[in-house]
C-alpha cells in the first residue's frame, strides 16, 4: 500500500498511522491505528479491514484455485485493456482516465473492474483497488509489480457495504459489475460510495440489470435472494443512485441479453421455472454535487 493513500483511511476524522515495515513510501507489513484502536493490517503490502466474509471457505478456496491455475488475471489484464468495442464502457475508462486524483475500484474481482483500461490509457493514474478477498487483490498486485506497472496504485480489502475510507476523499469511484457483485444489501455500497465521494467527484459505473418481468415470473423463495434486483430491475442503478444524492451526468443502457445457464448460476435455477432471465447494462456518469 502506497503511504500517500493513507490519508484516505482517516477514518471519522480520525487519522490513521501505519506502524510496521515498509521500503520507501510502500508500506508492507504492519497495523492501520486510528485513535489509538488498530482498524486494519497491512499484509504483503495490502491494507485489510474486518469483513464477515471468510476467505478459507470451500468455495471461495475453490474460486481463487481456479483464478489462479487458469491465470486468470494475467489474461484479463490483456483482454481488458481496449474495450472500445463497448462504447458505453470505453466511454467510462476515458471519464476515469483523465481524473488525476484517487480513484477507488470497488469489487473489483479477477476482471480487475475497469483498471486496465484505466492503467492502459493512464500508467499514472492514482487507484485504490478493492475487493472484499484479498487472494485476488495479491494475484492482481503481483501481476502489476512483474509488470512494472502502476506506480500510484494500492490494494485495498474491506465490504464495500462498510467502507473504512474517509468521507469527502475519492476523486471517482470506478465500477465494472463491481456494484452488481456485492453480497447482501447493494443499496448500503451505493451510500457508502456517496459519502466517500469528494463534492465534485464522478462515479463511473458499467453494471447489470435484471428485468423485472422475468425476475416476478420465478417463485418467490427463489425471488427472495433478489429482493434488491427486483427494486433495481424496476428503477436502475441511476436511479438508486441519485436517490442517493448524485446528479446524473450520461446514462445509457443496453438491450437485454439472454442469460445461458451454461454461463450463469441465476439462469440455471430460471430455467428449472421455465424463465429465460435477460440481462441488459447500464452505464451512469454521475457526479456528487
Ligand atoms: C465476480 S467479481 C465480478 C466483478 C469485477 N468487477 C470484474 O471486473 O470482474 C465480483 C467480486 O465482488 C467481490 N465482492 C462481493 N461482495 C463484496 C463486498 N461486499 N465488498 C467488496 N467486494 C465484494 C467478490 O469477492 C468478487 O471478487
Amino acid at each position: 500500500m502506497k503511504e500517500f493513500h493513507l490519508p484516505l483511511f482517516d477514518h471519522y476524522g480520525q487519522p490513521c498511522e501505519f506502524t510496521g515495515t515498509r521500503t520507501g513510501d510502500e508500506l508492507l507489513d504492519g497495523a492501520l491505528v486510528a485513535d489509538g484502536r488498530e482498524i486494519g493490517k497491512v499484509r504483503r503490502g495490502i491494507a485489510a479491514f474486518p469483513s464477515a466474509h471468510d476467505e478459507r471457505e470451500p468455495s471461495i478456496q475453490a474460486f481463487v484455485e481456479a483464478c489462479r491455475k487458469g491465470n486468470w488475471i494475467s489474461h484479463n489484464w490483456q483482454n481488458e485493456q481496449d474495450c472500445s468495442q463497448i462504447p458505453g464502457r470505453a466511454r467510462l475508462c476515458d471519464e476515469l482516465s483523465a481524473i488525476d486524483g484517487p480513484i477507488l475500484e470497488i469489487a473489483a474481482g479477477p476482471g480487475g473492474g475497469n483498471l486496465s483500461p484505466i492503467l492502459h490509457r493512464f500508467p499514472n493514474a492514482s487507484i485504490v483497488v478493492n475487493d472484499i478477498l484479498t487472494p485476488f487483490l495479491e494475484i492482481w498486485q503481483d501481476q502489476l509489480v512483474s509488470m512494472g506497472v502502476g506506480p500510484r496504485v494500492s490494494f485495498a480489502a474491506f465490504d464495500a457495504r462498510l467502507s473504512p475510507l474517509s468521507e469527502n476523499s475519492l476523486s471517482a469511484i470506478s465500477s465494472n459489475g463491481g456494484f452488481s457483485n456485492i453480497v447482501g444489501d447493494k443499496s448500503q455500497a451505493v451510500r457508502e460510495a456517496v459519502r466517500v465521494l469528494k463534492l465534485g467527484g464522478r462515479l463511473c459505473i458499467s453494471e447489470g440489470l435484471l428485468d423485472i418481468d422475468e425476475l416476478i415470473r420465478l417463485p418467490v423463495e427463489l425471488r427472495d435472494d433478489y429482493q434488491l434486483e427486483m427494486c433495481l430491475a424496476k428503477t436502475g442503478w441511476g436511479s438508486l443512485f441519485e436517490e442517493a444524492g448524485l446528479r446524473i451526468i450520461w446514462h445509457d443502457t443496453t438491450q437485454g441479453r439472454a442469460l445461458t445457464p451454461e454461463n450463469d448460476g441465476v439462469a440455471v435455477e430460471a430455467a428449472k421455472h421455465g424463465v429465460t432471465l435477460h440481462m441488459r447494462f447500464e452505464y451512469v456518469i454521475a457526479e456528487k454535487p
